[in-house]
């Protein structure tokens, strides 16, 4: 008797929805100067060596992340680090004529159990900050990321704190993820969406949240439909660059790859495409905030306890721009990174221009001790002036 073979089937190959027709034509493209709604540049040596990444990207500014050891969770120190972070800029400047004009770190205040509705209204209408950071923390006091265990844990009780923030219109800037351990890793987000997010949206209608780091197509599909329109949205939210191009098999593929881990950690193939969808698509909640987040190489190769976070802060322009042109979307490129909710934080449109090209660009290995994102591969675009 003849045996008959089942065929095994063919794998289905898991990559970015490949565009119909690349558009090719497209080889420079300029666009207002943008601006990184998320970014970690950490303090004294790191900071000297990271800082000047996103000066030579051409940002504006940037939301400065409060998650130092020691958080910034007053006026006083958020004064003091901006004071810190000028100096580097400045240093950086004076070296290097001409590159850019000016560049802006926006400060954000770490939310506390213990802070104030007073300082953190103070502190906005001083011009000290301009938004607050949600970072949450389990009973235990464990946070879900890199300096995040001082964070909230009794979010009802921060609720007078939303309230005055509704009132000025202060923005709140969520880490959205659940923090109980008995909660899967990558269902964190979507857990908190419907946890801790909504609750708050439904109490604080006015309230500005913007939604950190978004990575799950559940929460995607929420901030996009959420409210009655796009013109009095209130829900927005920043998307990286790494997590638009890698998707969780990368911590794993050849071993495990640290330089893959961050918080939150990258979904599978079908989030990454969703989430995809809206920022190529050009919805105009969905701005870039790269949360570049660098840590040298000793917290990165530790065999328990790595350290989460990605470094993308060198090449973060090329690396938006390479997902936008693989989607044939570069029209949608400049609102995303330059326009989309900048108003949010008190920020404009800037009259200032940036011209990206289609030239090969290698991404460099390490900046410091830090390695860096896709670091000795090549992108097909460059930054040019
Ligand atoms: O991957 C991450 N790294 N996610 C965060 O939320 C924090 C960040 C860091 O500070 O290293
Ligand atoms: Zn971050």
């Amino acid at each position: 008797m003849t045996r008959i073979y089942a065929r095994p089937l063919s794998p289905r190959f898991l990559t970015s929805p490949s565009p119909i027709e690349r558009n090719k034509m497209l080889n420079r493209i300029t666009i207002p100067r943008w601006f990184d709604r998320h970014l970690h540049i950490r303090d004294s040596e790191m900071m000297k060596t990271v800082l000047p990444c996103t000066l030579k990207q051409r940002a504006t500014g940037a939301i400065i992340m409060p998650n130092l050891a020691d958080p910034i969770s007053s006026i006083e120190k958020a004064k003091a680090y901006r004071e810190r972070i000028t100096v580097v800029y400045q240093a950086h400047a004076e070296g290097t004529p001409g590159y850019y004009s000016r560049f802006e770190p926006c400060m954000t205040c770490y939310l506390t159990d213990s802070t104030s509705p007073d300082e953190v209204v103070r502190g906005f209408q001083e011009g000290v900050w301009r938004a607050v950071k949600l970072y949450m923390a389990n009973q235990k006091g464990q946070g879900g990321t890199t300096g995040s265990a001082h964070g909230v844990k009794d979010l009802l009780g921060r609720y007078p704190v939303f309230e005055a923030m509704e009132k000025h219109k202060i923005p709140l800037l969520g880490h959205f993820e659940a923090v109980e351990e008995d909660v899967d890793e990558f269902d964190r987000e979507i857990v908190s969406v419907d946890r801790d997010l909504k609750p708050i949206l439904k109490s604080f209608p006015g309230l500005p949240v913007v939604f950190e780091h978004l990575t799950d197509g559940r929460a995607a599909d929420f901030v996009a439909g959420y409210g009655c329109c796009d013109e009095h949205a209130t829900l927005f939210a920043t998307v990286t660059a790494h997590h638009l191009m890698i998707n969780r098999n990368a911590m794993f593929w050849g071993g495990m790859n640290a330089g893959h881990y961050c918080k939150p950690v990258p979904k599978r193939e079908s989030h990454r495409q969703r989430v995809r969808k809206y920022v190529t698509g050009g919805h105009r909640r969905f701005g870039a905030g790269t949360d570049s987040a660098p840590h040298d190489e000793q917290m990165k190769s530790r065999c328990y306890g790595c350290a989460a976070g990605i470094f993308t802060a060198p090449t973060a322009v090329e690396m938006y721009t390479t997902a936008f042109d693989e989607d044939n979307a570069l029209e949608h490129l400049g609102a995303f990174l330059s326009e989309n909710f900048l108003g949010t934080y008190g920020m404009r449109v800037s009259s200032e221009q940036m011209t990206i090209e289609r030239t090969p660009l290698k991404v460099p290995v390490k900046v410091g001790a830090v390695q860096v994102f896709k670091g000795g591969t090549e992108l097909p675009w460059k930054l040019v002036g």
